[in-house]
């Protein structure tokens, strides 16, 4: 990075959440904006918003390709804001291009892996699917617990790139903000 002026240097920090989906990324990032005073954004709201379309819709019209570029894009922008923002990514979003390395490399950027067992995201996940294009054609928990083991696999090499980890199985919002927060500063 190249400081210009001196006004460069003031700091904003970006505290970004990733995980599989159902891992909590919204709620945790909401708590977490709350105490630290930090803004909260959702990734996938900031998409649809740009879009004027449901995540849904977008896949299904423009495909998933068109989603991946958007997602990017619109997380590029965000790093580039000025304020102190606690960002909740879409569950693919590391995954994908060369986003997971942007993050790495990025100044003032601290990744945040919520990792949650099988079990529980089948649990979490078959009760709130129909909004998510990559699980709702699924119709047992056994199909969609097949996909999910597979998936999190693949995408665990992403994840597990994080600077922290924590594990959202079980506990209160509030403790896992706490124990966040206890690990960031
Ligand atoms: C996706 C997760 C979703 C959303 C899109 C794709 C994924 O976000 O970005 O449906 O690839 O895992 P959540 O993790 O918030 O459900």
């Amino acid at each position: 990075m190249l400081l210009t002026s001196t006004y460069d240097v003031v700091l904003s920090m970006k505290i970004v959440l990733i995980g599989y989906m159902g891992s909590g990324k919204s709620l945790i990032g909401k708590g977490l904006s709350e105490k630290l005073q930090y803004q909260f954004k959702d990734l996938d709201l900031e998409i649809e918003s740009s879009e004027e379309n449901t995540i849904n819709n977008i896949f299904s019209s423009k495909g998933e390709i068109y989603f991946r570029k958007k997602e990017a894009a619109v997380l590029s922008n965000i790093l580039q804001l000025k304020e102190n923002i606690i960002l909740a990514t879409g569950g693919g979003t590391p995954c994908y291009g060369n986003v997971m390395e942007t993050l790495n490399t990025a100044d003032n950027v601290i990744t945040i892996y919520l990792r949650t067992s099988l079990p529980i995201l089948t649990k979490r996940l078959f009760l709130e699917k129909e909004h998510r294009p990559l699980i709702s054609h699924l119709r047992t928990t056994e199909s969609l617990n097949d996909f999910i083991r597979k998936h999190l696999f693949e995408r665990s090499f992403y994840y597990n790139q994080a600077d922290i980890s924590i594990s959202t199985d079980e506990g209160e919002v509030d403790k896992m903000v706490r124990d966040i927060i206890a690990q960031l500063f």
